[in-house]
């Protein structure tokens, strides 16, 4: 008999949402992870809720807090005098959030009785891995398991131009705990997390330039947002140049000298942090893939199937080590439908109506297909938008910039996307997929009662208009 009925490889969202799944079926349960902490602790929760979306998002609502303390409570007739900042109080305050967060995943191990094992796991066969232990360096144990459930997460692309030196040249992991708002910050790329950690430390201080190889902004995001938040945010201060091509990277005693080429020929930029988010690559090099068999493609991703089975029997891969969008939630829901399968269900995700945000300020989120998407599909659609300075209860928090488009089937009406740059549009953007789900037409949004005066008449509108109909515009 296996020492397991199924072993979960990684925390992260993707593996412990798994584990604690499994072990609610009835399987005996382990999850194997290598995360050690800043403190040298092992920690639970992956670069989830360690190193990305918690920590970011602490350290995103205390810099909206300062920025809107010194910009926006003027609006409301409050002034403020001498307001600074503590930036070891704030970074104090994301730790706590952090150790409550990944606490509270080992409580929640320990009432589902899922073994926690730290150290590093490698497969030696399909049911069979080896787990060197995190804290007796050279301490292996083998562990045999009816299935194992890969879920190792992502890791920071390294650029050979800028290599990461966790001082000067970081990755977001460092971006989240600089000890000081550095005077000029760097930052390669212009996706999610330059604009997220962008933003915080331009808000704190930092004067940031922003650095995007291609030419176009947030290519997967609908055109119309995209353009609507580049603007909004080049209002904000944050310089972003597009086209811009790296060309070399010199560190000095007094910062980084960059050089890029764009459009207009090379320029130079002097910084004194560069923050790399060019990307992230799935972790599957240490897996020992190769010795077992185990497919992997050329750009690292580990082969699944529509349901998350690899190539070999009784090993499933879940979240950012395979295809599909590298997001937290899509991680978990993939490892609830494997716990699921495995215990003989017959659990499906629909990849088209998985949500997408991005924690500026205002947020951008959406679900489904963009303008451009449809129409290089040749499909038939409405299109309603509708924008947060006719909504009254934007106008009454003082927050008004941005739209919500609804995109609809001009035959069916069945709703095929929906797009928002708003005020909390993370929050906003649930409706929409829910809306998807249950296979929603544009018509049944705009014949839902939405309360007055809140932000949500935004979608409501937008659907009455994708029928030509809206009330306030
Ligand atoms: P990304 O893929 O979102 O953006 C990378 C950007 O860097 C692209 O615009 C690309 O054109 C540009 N780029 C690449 N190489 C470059 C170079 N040499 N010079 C200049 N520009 C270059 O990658 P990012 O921001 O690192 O995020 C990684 C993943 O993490 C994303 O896939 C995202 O899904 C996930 N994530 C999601 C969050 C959320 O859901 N809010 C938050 C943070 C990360």
């Amino acid at each position: 008999m296996a020492d397991y009925d199924v072993i979960v490889i990684g925390a992260g969202p993707g593996g412990y949402v798994a584990a604690i799944r499994c072990a609610q079926l009835g399987f005996k349960t382990a999850c194997v992870d290598n995360w050690v902490n800043e403190k040298g602790q092992a920690a639970l929760g992956g670069t989830c809720l360690n190193v990305g979306c918690i920590p970011s998002k602490a350290l995103l609502d205390s810099s909206h807090h300062y920025h809107a303390l010194q910009h926006e409570f003027k609006h409301h007739g409050i002034s403020v005098k001498g307001c600074s900042i503590d930036l070891a109080k704030m970074m104090e305050r994301k730790n706590q959030i952090v150790a409550s967060l990944t606490g509270g995943v080992s409580m929640l191990f320990a009432k589902n009785k899922v073994t926690w094992i730290q150290g590093h796991a490698k497969l030696l066969s399909n049911s069979l891995i080896e787990v060197e232990d995190l804290h007796k360096s050279g301490d292996k144990q083998q562990l045999s398991s009816d299935h194992i459930i890969i879920a190792t997460g992502s890791k920071p692309i390294n650029l050979k131009l800028a290599p990461f030196d966790g001082e000067r040249i970081v990755d977001s992991t460092a971006a989240l705990s600089f000890n000081e708002v550095p005077k000029r910050l760097g930052v390669i790329g212009a996706g999610v997390i330059s604009l997220e950690l962008g933003s915080v430390w331009h808000r704190l201080g930092a004067k940031t330039v922003i650095l995007n190889r291609g030419e176009k902004f947030l290519k997967s995001v609908d055109g119309q947002i995209a353009q609507a938040a580049l603007k909004e945010l080049q209002t904000q201060g944050l310089d972003i140049r597009l086209g811009a091509k790296l060309k070399g990277v010199k560190k000095h005693a007094d910062g980084i000298s960059l050089v890029y080429e764009d459009g207009k020929g090379e320029t130079s930029l002097e910084v004194d942090k560069l923050l790399v988010a060019a990307g992230r690559k799935p972790n599957t090099d240490k897996l020992n893939a190769d010795a077992v068999g185990l497919h992997i493609n050329q750009r690292g991703f580990i082969e699944v199937d529509p349901q998350c089975r690899t190539n070999l029997q009784g090993v499933y891969a879940i979240g950012d080590c395979v295809r599909g969008p590298m997001l937290a939630h899509k991680a978990s829901d993939e490892g609830i439908a494997v716990a699921e399968r495995i215990a003989g269900e017959s659990t499906e995700i629909d990849f088209t109506k998985v949500p997408w945000v991005i924690y500026t300020w205002p947020e951008i989120a959406w679900v489904g297909r963009t303008t451009e998407q449809l129409k290089d599909r040749d499909i038939k659609f409405n299109s309603g938008v509708f924008p947060f300075l006719a909504n009254g209860r934007s106008l009454a928090m003082g927050s008004n910039k941005g739209m919500v488009k609804v995109l609809s089937d001009a035959e069916t009406d069945h709703i095929l996307g929906v797009h928002i740059f708003g005020p909390n549009a993370s929050e906003l953007i649930a409706e929409a997929v829910v809306a998807m789900e249950f296979s929603a037409s544009a018509e049944d949004l705009a014949r839902t009662i939405h309360a007055h005066p809140t932000l949500s008449e935004t979608l409501h509108e937008a659907a009455m208009a994708a029928e030509g109909r809206a009330i306030h515009i």
